[in-house]
This record gives structure tokens, sequence and C-alpha cells, in this order.
């Protein structure tokens, strides 16, 4: 009986499936439109050209002929609305077939209105918050036409040399995966023909961020195994969530540029993840394939990237120069073509833009009042407060206060990178909000006047400020121009005259010194940890960081940010993170002697051989996780519903969080796995949970998590996803060095 039932069911199924494609009004526009195209106009719509990001005076006459032409399928960077109704007219209203363009911008981490960097907002661990700012971020950019964003990106990044970690999720897979989804959503909207609806496209596939030693665009070697469990959920994760458009990176992997890399773009994207949207190329990644070495020329490349499944082309030319003859010539083939194009029109139908083309006018919701309180909130869950000595934080009524150093005043800096659209003018500033607080208690010496100042000028009046006042906020950090794209550093430390200025600040007066730091990435702190008495990091927080910076250190605000990536104590320990392996001979504190400690003439073995630096240990300044608030979390209790289970069944964790101080705050509570035994050894730790949870002051509450299968999953060595049975451990903490455990078997 059984048998003919499921054949029965799995034939009408495929019935219903081949029925509802072929009626699907989406795929029968495509169709039609298909149908009308010629060779030419086919090969347009694989074009995305730049323009100026300003454009000024007139719209070149080449350009709009090539708009009514229909040989240009997208462009990028036109931040003038009348040029936007302009082009967008030609192509519906003169190109053969009216097919509309798509509007292209990098809206990364707001448009007008800036959010933190997505490094910070990745420390908010706050998926919903970070949905509302990309939505806020789409509401904006579309009264510019702008329909396409090319966020959220999605390397994880192990390597704070790297600029671009700022714009980067940070180290871990689940956090990155979560706020994949909500970037997703936020960007995209409820509904992608509302105007204000901007597609998202995920950046950069993939393996961008393990550029060796950080350098950009350097080389990435990553085993397939390390790829699938590390670098590639958040972008499974952006194709479930339904982003509609990809993004082939720069960089090579495992010896094949990515933009012409078919294993990931077919094999990966869509046979196995079933994406149907569009790829683009990175900025000419298509004919930087000659200069990697892996093509001859501009029409290898163009043969490559379209073979591998690149379906638009950024900037460079080489599919308007050199498609046309590749089909002629029998390499390429038009059903290739085909497919490149229907992608791109599925996408355009999906947007709704046959119906409505143009652009919907919100310039009244641009900086407005609701989306900067947005930024604000979005600012202040940002930050991490790394270090709190003798309570120093918050501050006290009636202190006298110096504020000193670089980036107290540095409008444009702290916007951070990837900023095309915001203006420094719409900066309220640490200073200027301090002063509006506080008032007379303040007084303001820059002490540098940018991050890489050498210049010690104005170091007396700084230090005399510090001894007239009871305490010193010291703004440091680096310029936003030391990260992002291009921009790594070699010395991850505070730049220029910074560290100088602390110790002699230090020396001179003993007062207690608050570091606040607007970075893009974790800063080494080597130098001057031992100066400092708090540590605040607000990596680089947009417009509001002014007004959230000053809430958090007067207390109207408790600090609840956490780390998303681990912090290096030297640039010597990099790449380090969490979720490494154990390795056969694993550190260990109780055997662990440092350099200082090792006595004169001693023998190699009385060392213990373990894995870590004599001079820096084996554990970061900071976990990932990590962050201190202004009051207490304490856990305990922690059960779990079975010591045994099998792969159905699930297991339920629960544990008692308690708030033991004096003030209500939040805590980002989170669940980490342990798999001792597999068929390819497993990291230490993997997080798989975590939420944000607040607690009035001495509250105390019971929390419930459940894994499943899902979470206990890992791709093999043959890189299939299985739950191998054996030994497990279940963490839960504020951090991942947490302890408190429960194990459980997998039969
Ligand atoms: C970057 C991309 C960006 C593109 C367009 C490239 O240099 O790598 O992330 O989207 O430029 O501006």
């Amino acid at each position: 009986m059984r048998i003919p039932l499921l054949l029965f069911l799995a034939a009408s199924l495929s019935y219903c499936t081949s029925e509802q494609q072929s009626i699907d009004p989406i795929e029968q526009k495509v169709d039609e439109l298909m149908s009308k195209m010629t060779l030419v106009e086919k090969i347009g719509q694989t074009a995305q050209r730049g323009t100026s990001s300003r454009v000024k005076g007139e719209l070149s006459e080449d350009l709009k002929n090539a708009v009514r032409e229909g040989r240009i399928g997208s462009l990028i960077n036109v931040m003038n609305k009348e040029f936007v109704d302009e082009l967008q007219r030609i192509a519906v209203e003169e190109s053969p077939n009216g097919i509309p363009l798509i509007f292209a911008r990098d809206v990364i981490h707001g448009f007008k209105t800036i959010f933190p960097i997505p490094l910070g907002q990745a420390a908010t661990w706050n998926p919903a918050l970070v949905e509302e700012g990309a939505r806020i971020a789409a509401v904006e950019a579309s009264t510019y036409g702008v329909r396409w964003t090319f966020a959220p990106m999605l390397d994880i990044a192990r390597d704070p040399r790297w600029g671009r970690i700022a714009e980067s999720p940070g180290e871990d897979p689940y956090l990155a995966s979560e706020l994949s989804a909500a970037y997703v959503r936020g960007f995209q909207g409820n509904n992608l023909t509302d105007p204000t609806s901007m597609i998202a496209c995920a950046k950069h596939f993939v393996g961008y961020g393990a550029a060796e030693g950080g350098r950009d665009y350097n080389t990435a070697v990553i085993h397939e195994s390390l790829l699938r469990n590390i670098y590639l959920p958040p972008f499974e994760k952006a194709v479930d969530a339904g982003v509609q458009t990809f993004m082939s990176g720069f960089n090579e992997l495992n010896g094949v540029p990515v933009s012409g890399n078919q294993f990931l773009l077919d094999q990966v994207l869509r046979q196995e993840w079933g994406f149907d949207g569009f790829v683009v190329s990175d900025w000419n990644s298509v004919t930087e394939m000659i200069a990697h070495g892996y093509c001859v020329d501009e029409k290898d490349a163009a043969f490559k990237a379209a073979r591998a499944g690149v379906d638009m082309e950024m900037t460079s030319q080489s599919y308007d120069n050199y498609l046309q003859e590749l089909i002629d010539e029998g390499q390429l083939d038009i059903q290739q073509l085909d497919r490149m194009v229907r992608a791109i029109l599925r996408v355009k139908l999906r947007m709704g833009l046959f119906d409505q083309p143009y652009r919907v006018d919100n310039e009244e919701l641009i900086l407005s009042e609701s989306h900067l309180k947005k930024a604000k909130t979005a600012a202040a869950q940002s930050m991490v407060l790394l270090k709190n000595e003798k309570k120093l934080l918050p501050l006290k009524p009636k202190q006298k206060i110096a504020v000193i150093g670089p980036m107290a005043n540095a409008p444009l800096d702290q916007l951070g990178t990837w900023i095309f659209d915001g203006d420094k003018d719409d900066s309220m500033t640490p200073i200027a909000s301090l002063q509006e607080r506080l008032g007379a208690n303040i007084q303001y010496v820059q002490g540098l006047t940018y991050s890489r100042d050498q210049s010690k000028a104005q170091f007396a009046r700084a230090i005399k400020a510090a001894q007239q006042s009871d305490l010193v906020l010291f703004f440091g950090g680096e310029e936003a121009i030391l990260s992002g794209e291009a921009h790594s550093r070699a010395h991850i430390n505070l730049p220029g005259a910074q560290e100088e200025l602390i110790k002699e600040i230090k020396k001179k007066t003993g007062k207690p010194i608050v570091l606040i730091i607007q970075a893009g990435r974790p800063i080494v702190l080597e130098n001057i940890i031992g100066d400092v008495d708090a540590i605040l990091m607000a990596w680089h927080l947009g417009t509001m960081a002014g007004p959230a910076i000053t809430e958090v250190l007067v207390g109207d605000i408790n600090p609840s940010g956490r780390l998303p990536i681990s912090w290096p104590k030297s640039v010597g320990q990099i790449p380090i993170y969490y979720n490494h392996k154990n390795t056969g001979r694993p550190a260990r504190a109780e055997s662990f002697v440092g350099i200082e400690d090792i006595p004169i003439g001693a023998w190699q073995s009385s060392l213990g051989n373990d894995s870590h630096y004599l001079d820096d240990g084996f554990e970061p300044l900071y976990p990932f996780g990590y962050g201190l608030s202004y009051t207490r979390f304490e856990y305990a209790g922690l059960t779990i519903s079975a010591d045994t289970l099998n792969e159905r069944e699930e297991l339920k964790v629960n544990f008692e969080l308690s708030n033991t101080g004096e003030t209500d705050g939040v805590e980002v509570v989170q669940l980490y796995i342990r798999d001792y035994f597999g068929s390819i050894t497993r990291p230490i730790k993997e997080l798989k949970k975590f939420e944000r949870i607040s607690l009035k002051a001495k509250e105390k509450k019971t929390l419930e998590f459940t894994i499943d299968k899902s979470d206990l999953q890992f791709y093999n060595a043959n890189n299939e996803l299985v739950l191998e049975s054996g030994l497990f451990s279940v963490f839960v903490g504020g951090d991942a060095q947490t302890t408190m455990k429960q194990d459980f078997w997998i039969e």
C-alpha cells in the first residue's frame, strides 16, 4: 500500500510543480521578454556601468544612447535624482523592450542616517535592531532611486589587520548567519515590489575575509569542510532569507578566482542551495582574473566568468565586448547567456520595476527624528565595555572631567568606512554631547588633532587639564580611513602619538583614565593596557555616536554590547578565534610558563610542550562574546533534559540568570556546544544560540533553550552534513570562555 501511495503523491507533486512553473506569471513574463530580445539586448542586461559617484553637469549622450539601445542592465552610483529619473524614463519608454534599469549603490550601514559599522552592529547581538537599521537605510536610499544595495557583507573574518573587518559580521558563523538574515529582511522589506524595498546582495562570495595575513585582495586557502562549516553558513542563510543577488569577490579561493569559480557559483549556490536570483561580479573582478593569472585576456575572462555563473559584470566590459563573439564561435552556449539574462529579468520583475519603475520620494524621512533615534539605539547597543576598574564608569555627578584625544571631535571619522552618502555635518560628536550634558564640568583639550598625529605640541595643555580634573576621558582610536577596503594595517595599535600621550598623562597626573576607542577593528592595547582604568569600545558608531557615548558614560544606558570577535593581545597572536581546534597538545594554564618566568638554562621539556606563545600565552585579551555591564550577572543551575539522545530528539537546556547588582541591565546569554570526537576534528566550542535578556536589579529568570540535530551537525570530510554519535557538552554563559557545562551523548 505504502509505495504506490508515495509514488502517487510524488507524481502529483511533480505535476503541480511543473504546472505551477508554467503558470508562474513572473516566469511567463520572462519567457515573453526573452522571446523578443535580440542578442545585443540580452548582453546589455548583463552589463552594469559605473558613473562617477557624484554626477554633475549633463548626462552623457553615450550613456543615454546605451540605455536607449538596451545595452545596459544596471547602473551604479548615479546619485542625482533627475538623472535617475531621466535614465529610467529612457529605459522604459525608448529602449526596445522597455526593460527598466536597477540603480545600485553601496548602502552599507545607513544612507544619510549612518548606523554603526557592521562590526559594531554585530556587537549588539540584536538581529531585530540590525533589521530595523537596514530598513531605514532602504527607505532613505530608495528616495534617490537606489533599489539595490551591495550589502550585507558576510565575510567571516579572523584577522583584524584586514581593513574590511569593519564591514564584516565578525568571526562566528552562527552570529553572522542570524545577522545575515536580519540585513536581508531589513533591506528587502516584506514586499520586493514596495518602492522602498532595496534588494540585498550577499557578498563577497566567498573567502574574501580569509585573505592571507589580512592583506586585502590576498589569496585565500580554505579546505572544503572548513568552507562549509565556517565560511558558507551566513551566505546560505541569506538565500534562505530570500536574498535576490550575490556578489562574487575579488579573491581567489584554493587557486581559482571566485569570479570564475564554477564550484561556488554553480554547484553550491544554484544547485545545492537553489538560488534563483542573479550574481554580480565585484568591481572589475572579472577582468582582474587576468592579473590573477587565471585568464589570458578579457575574452577568456568573459568566458570563464559567464561559464562559472557571474550573470552581471560590474564596471569592466568584457561581457559587452566578447560575449557575442564567444557565442558566435560556439564557445559559450547561448543557453548559458539565456540563463544569466533570465535571472536578471526575474529579479527585476519580482521587484515590480515593470509596473513601478520610478523612485518614490521620501526625502522628509531622511535623517528624521525616528531614524536618528534608532541610529542612537544601535550605537548605544554596539558599545562594549571592556574594562571598568574601581567602577570608574558610569561617571559620578559633579566630577571634573578632562576630555582629551583626537576622536572626541571627529565628525567624519565617527561615521566609519563606506559612507558614500553620510555627511559629517549631520554627525553629533561626543564632545558636543558631553558639553551639552555636563557643561562646566568638562574641560576639553584635543591633545592630538587626528589619530595619526605625532605632534606633542598640545601635550602640556592636555596634561594640565588632566591635572585639574578628577578623571580623564581619552577619546582614541583610528580615523575612518584606516579601515575599510584596501586599508589593512600591520600594526593595529593606537596610531600616532596616542599611546605616548596616554602614558604621559598617567605618569604625570596619576588620574584615572577612561579610554573610549572609536575604530574599525579591535585595537592592540599591549603598550597601554596598564595605563587605562576603563575601556569602552565604541567602533565607528555613525551619526549619533556623540549622544550614545554620552548616555553610556553617564549611566543613562547600561552597556550591553558583546564582542563579535576575539580581541588579540598582540598582532603576533593573530589569527586568534574562539572556535579553534583543540590540537593534540592543547594549551594548559597549569603548565604554562611565561617568557619572564623561564629559569635561565631551563631544559626544553621542563616547560610543557603545549600549543601557546611563550610571550603571549594562548588566550586573547578579551574573548569572543565578552562585554561588561554596570551590573553583574550570575548563571546557575544548568540542567539538561536528557543525558542520552537519538538524532530525532531535542535537548532542553535550562538555567537561571540573575542580575545581582544594583542596576537594571541586559545580558547577552550565549549557548555553545562542543562535539568531542568526530570523523574530522571539531572546534572546542561553537555558538549555537544567544539572546539578549533584560533584567531589573536583583531580578532572576529561568531560561530555556532547545537544541536539536540542526545544532549538532557538521560537514564531514566528504562534505556531507552529518550528525555523528558521541560525547557532547552544552555550555552557557556570558562569553566563549564560559566553563559552565553539562555533558550528553548522541546515540
Ligand atoms: C567592493 C564591493 C563594492 C563595490 C562597489 C568594490 O570595490 O569590494 O564591496 O560593493 O566596490 O562599490
